[in-house]
């Protein structure tokens, strides 16, 4: 029988570029993203359009997106906070963007400087635009088990969060344990509760590997029906509160986890560790 297809997102480029403190080049960025579109990517997250004040490394987002070379069947995505983001993803050729809202207060607070119900009034008109210029639109929701200031978050929360972004027209809600704090247990509580208000098939998960339980997380929610899953290649990211500490989970780990699990994942194994080689050597502890 035909295997089951799982599909990995790639966030190397954004969600572990924002989090290395050493300052990569534009030129390597883009060859980055130009070796992991050539993996065989369905959708590949590359930058976000947000203050450079707040996040330095990704302030040269409009020249990575210039750079890189399309491959079609890629979708090559980024980050919008708000409508300034949103018209400058598009002008940048964003083939989709992302709002990302949190279920934590202060986290909410401390990462865009708003409130939870702010951020989605601020998130509403980049939402309204994307419909209605055809863009797909993704949601995030971070802190979804742990928060870093504010420990346990109630699965409910979450839920709540995760249907709001829905609400917006949201494609697929991305559910990111942030700090990677998740246990197996918190998973999937918070996924049961998500799933009282998605449906499966609109959820991803979004795991990091602080604690190294990104895996039986995603086994968890495997087990939950999920079937779209973030990953990072050569584990780019680390951890702002835990220097040393791994961040996202590891897409080398997740691709071969999937295929043990008799799971196809349409990217290219020998290309894949090519990407990652050239992953890790941009890592600021490489
Ligand atoms: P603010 O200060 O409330 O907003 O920031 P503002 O409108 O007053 O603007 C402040 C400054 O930013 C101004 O510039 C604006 O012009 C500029 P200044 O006067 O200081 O020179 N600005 C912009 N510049 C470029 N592009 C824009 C833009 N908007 C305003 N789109 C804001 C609000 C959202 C802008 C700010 O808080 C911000 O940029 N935050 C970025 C946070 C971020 O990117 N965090 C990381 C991504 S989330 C994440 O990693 C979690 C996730 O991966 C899931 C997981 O891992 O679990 C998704
Ligand atoms: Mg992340």
């Amino acid at each position: 029988p035909a295997k089951e297809r799982v599909t990995i997102v790639e966030v190397a480029p954004r969600d572990g570029l924002q989090n290395e403190s050493r300052l990569v080049a534009t030129e390597d960025k883009i060859r980055l993203v130009d070796l992991l579109a050539d993996c065989g990517y369905e959708r590949i997250e590359v930058t976000s359009f947000v203050s450079p004040r707040w996040v330095p490394q990704l302030a040269d987002a409009p020249a990575v997106m210039a750079g890189i070379v399309r491959r079609p069947g890629t979708r090559y995505a980024a980050l919008t906070p708000n409508m300034r983001g949103f018209e400058a993803a598009l002008a940048a050729g964003a083939d989709e963007v992302a709002i990302f809202a949190s279920a934590s207060e202060s986290f909410s607070e401390r990462n865009i400087n708003c409130s939870i119900a702010e951020s989605i009034e601020r998130f509403r008109p980049v939402a309204e635009a994307s419909r209605h210029r055809g863009v797909p639109l993704r949601g995030y929701v971070s802190c979804v088990v742990e928060c870093p200031y504010e420990g346990a978050i109630v699965p409910a929360e979450t839920a709540r969060v995760a249907r709001l972004l829905a609400d917006l027209g949201c494609y697929e809600i991305s559910l990111g344990d942030t700090i990677g704090r998740g246990t197996p247990e918190a998973v999937d509580a918070m996924l049961a509760a998500a799933l009282r208000e998605i449906d499966a098939p609109k959820l991803a998960g979004h795991f990091h590997d602080t604690s190294g339980r990104a895996l039986e997380n995603i086994a968890v929610a495997l087990e939950r029906g999920i079937r779209v899953f973030d990953a990072s290649a050569g584990g780019l990211g680390g951890c702002p509160y835990a220097p040393g500490a791994a961040g996202n989970v590891d897409t080398l780990a997740v691709n071969a986890f999937l295929e043990a699990q008799s799971f196809a994942t349409g990217l290219d194994s020998e290309k894949l560790d090519r990407a990652a080689a050239f992953a890790r050597s941009l890592r600021s502890t490489a």
